[in-house]
């Protein structure tokens, strides 16, 4: 059922929320929704006679063509695409996904009709090639049949709700889930208050999603009809435009190895003397119709391996991507054990592979769910690192609709591990893939989430995610006090050029004490340039200081706030350079243009900390900017 809508989506991740939608788009949507069912109805009516008879009428050939899934689906985040080919995209899902699921439950179809029959689908909404419907939907089929026979109360309609949040209707409550949060001290005001800086700072390299393709070819077709281009499979460009480029490609396109391996060697080059590498997910390629467990362990070694050769013994803290997932997005709760459908090799996997990071005392949780606690760091002593497998609070991930109650466990372990930590007067660094706020996490474990940061948010002095490719952040608001600003989040970028950005890696200077992150430093190189000079290695450039660049008095929640609210939000230039920054200077971002209302947009993925919370997004959108 449905997979073919595992497959207009992205299993990728760009950025997120850009687009506000007005409140008339909404009323269209809401509109649009409730006739979703009568569509769907006359779908499915018109589709099933076209199997009995072979031919297709008008109106199916109308259905079909209102319901293309463009290939920006699978570049973007939903809340990215315009209002009416979101509410398209819902309206899609419902139908096909609606369809499917009668088919299949009423034993009118079995499971190879249905895998047919989505397939047949896929080519039809799509451009992807066969090849590419086939792969996607075969490797996904038996999760999703597995999930949908263990749970036969689950609908259409709910499983749209989930996969496409925050456009087709509230995420349904079925979904919902809570952990158990002990009590603490009221919130009094924002977090304020740091070390002035110093020369015994600790220095922090930040590397993520490099999203390695082993079939990347230079000079190979980057103009491609598939969700990721640029690959053996696609044969070689037959214009210069279309030409896949030494040094990566702004369009649906991964990182060759030399583009991965240089990214390592430069940010050692030019930090010979960081103390610790952070590692944020997303190894693998996006060539997601194609994946096995053995291509990406071959991935993985090559990286890890990669990554030891060249910071040598210093530690590295590496958290999983949803890429790592095989297939892609799909992290299976413990007790699933067919191995068709188990993530326990990825587990054992990791925990084999980390353990020359990390203590055996930290490869247990890692063996049971990709996750791990390390503390008595040499040399500091009061600074604790959580690496998170967040990937389970991702809408692409198909366990959500199975069951919370894992999902629930590892936020309930991070919740103990932070009171803990609170306990040992220790502060904590939280390293994950996928930011916990945007619409990439469902939103009842991005409430849970922001409980926890609500309670620990003292002792959380830093927190480090990439997923969306973008160089950016995110400031978490008190869920009570929505102007009361307690913590924030890095989002480091990508290596890869894939999403359109330029390759790019985070440096952060953080005290001794309280370990905060005291200035961010962006390197990046441009993906332009580069091809321009392919005989040559890129040529690495800081981008920016951020503190130094916006002249902040310290990198702390309430200043970040106070120059979110008060300036960035009332200036033109502070969002073009902000928009710069998250590129890291794209030609192919840059040269797009953007209004205010686009500036503007960026102010949403900075607040917001939960889907659908608006709050204190809506109030600061609205200033005139200088
Ligand atoms: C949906 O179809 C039913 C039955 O044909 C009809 O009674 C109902 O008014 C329709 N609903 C909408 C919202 O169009
Ligand atoms: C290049 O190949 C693409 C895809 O096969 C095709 O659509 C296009 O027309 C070709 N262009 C030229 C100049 O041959």
């Amino acid at each position: 059922m449905g997979k073919f809508l595992k497959l207009l989506v992205l299993f990728c991740a760009v950025s997120f929320a850009l687009t506000l939608r007005t409140e008339e788009e909404i009323r269209r949507r809401d509109e649009m929704l409730r006739h979703s069912d009568n569509f769907t109805a006359a779908f499915s009516q018109e589709y099933l006679r076209y199997k009995e008879t072979g031919v297709r009428t008008r109106q199916l050939e109308q259905m079909l063509a209102m319901m293309q899934i463009t290939k920006e689906f699978a570049r973007v985040e939903i809340t990215e695409l315009d209002a009416e080919a979101a509410i398209m995209s819902c309206v899609a899902c419902r139908a096909t996904v609606g369809l499917l699921l009668q088919q299949y439950r009423s034993g009118a179809r079995d499971k190879e009709q249905i895998i047919e029959d989505s397939i047949g689908i896929c080519i039809d909404l799509t451009s992807y090639s066969v090849i590419v419907c086939e792969g996607v939907i075969r490797l996904f089929a038996d999760h999703l049949i597995y999930i949908v026979d263990a749970r036969p109360a689950l609908t259409a309609n709910q499983m749209c709700s989930m996969v496409l949040q925050p456009e087709c209707g509230d995420p349904d409550p079925v979904f919902d889930f809570t952990i158990n949060v002990s009590p603490g001290p009221p919130i009094t005001g924002p977090k304020s208050g740091s070390i002035p800086r110093n020369a015994n700072e600790i220095k922090i390299i930040h590397i993520t999603d490099p999203h390695y393709d082993p079939a990347y070819l230079v000079g190979g077709f980057a103009d491609c009809p598939d969700p990721t281009c640029c690959r053996r499979f696609h044969g070689m460009a037959n214009t210069t435009a279309a030409r896949a480029g030494r040094w990566g490609d702004y369009r649906s396109c991964d990182s060759p190895w030399e583009v991965v391996e240089d990214a390592l060697e430069a940010a050692h080059r030019q930090h010979p003397d960081a103390h610790l590498i952070y590692i944020t997910g997303d190894y693998i390629d996006h060539g997601v119709w194609e994946t096995t467990h053995a291509g990406n362990m071959a991935i993985l070694d090559r990286f890890y391996a990669a990554v030891r050769r060249v910071f040598g013994n210093k530690p590295v803290y590496p958290v999983l991507g949803n890429h790592e997932g095989q297939p892609t997005d799909q992290f299976a709760p413990s007790h699933i054990t067919d191995p068709v459908i188990s993530s326990h090799w990825l587990y054992q996997h990791s925990a084999n592979a980390w353990a020359q990071w990390l203590p055996a005392s930290a490869l247990t949780t890692v063996r049971r769910g990709g996750y791990y606690t390390v503390n008595n760091l040499p040399g500091f002593p009061r600074l604790r690192i959580i690496g998170l497998n967040n990937n389970d609070c991702y809408r692409m991930n198909l366990w959500v609709m199975y069951s919370r109650v894992e999902i629930a466990q590892q936020l309930q372990w991070l919740h103990d591990t932070l009171l803990a930590a609170e306990a040992a007067g220790e502060y904590v660094h939280i390293l994950g893939h996928i930011l916990t706020s945007g619409s990439s996490c469902f939103r009842y474990w991005s409430r849970e989430f922001r409980r926890i940061v609500d309670r620990f948010h003292r002792i959380i002095s830093g927190q480090f995610y990439g997923h969306s490719h973008n160089d950016e952040f995110n400031i978490y608001y008190a869920r009570q006090q929505h102007q009361t600003a307690i913590n924030y989040a890095w989002l480091g970028g990508a290596t890869t050029s894939y999403g359109g950005q330029n390759p790019n890696y985070a440096v952060y200077f953080v005290d001794r004490e309280i370990y905060q992150v005291n200035e961010k430093e962006s390197w990046y190189y441009s993906v332009t340039e580069a091809n321009l000079n392919e005989a040559t290695r890129p040529v690495w450039r800081l981008h920016y200081r951020f503190r130094e660049f916006y002249n902040l008095p310290d990198l702390s929640p309430a200043s970040l706030d106070n120059f979110v609210t008060n300036t960035m939000s009332r200036s033109r230039n502070a969002l073009r350079s902000y928009r710069e920054f998250r590129s890291s200077a794209s030609d192919f971002v840059m040269n797009q243009p953007c209004d205010d209302n686009c500036l503007r947009g960026q102010l949403c993925s900075v607040t917001r900390n939960e889907i659908n919370d608006n709050r204190k997004c809506n109030e600061i959108n609205n200033f005139p900017l200088s």
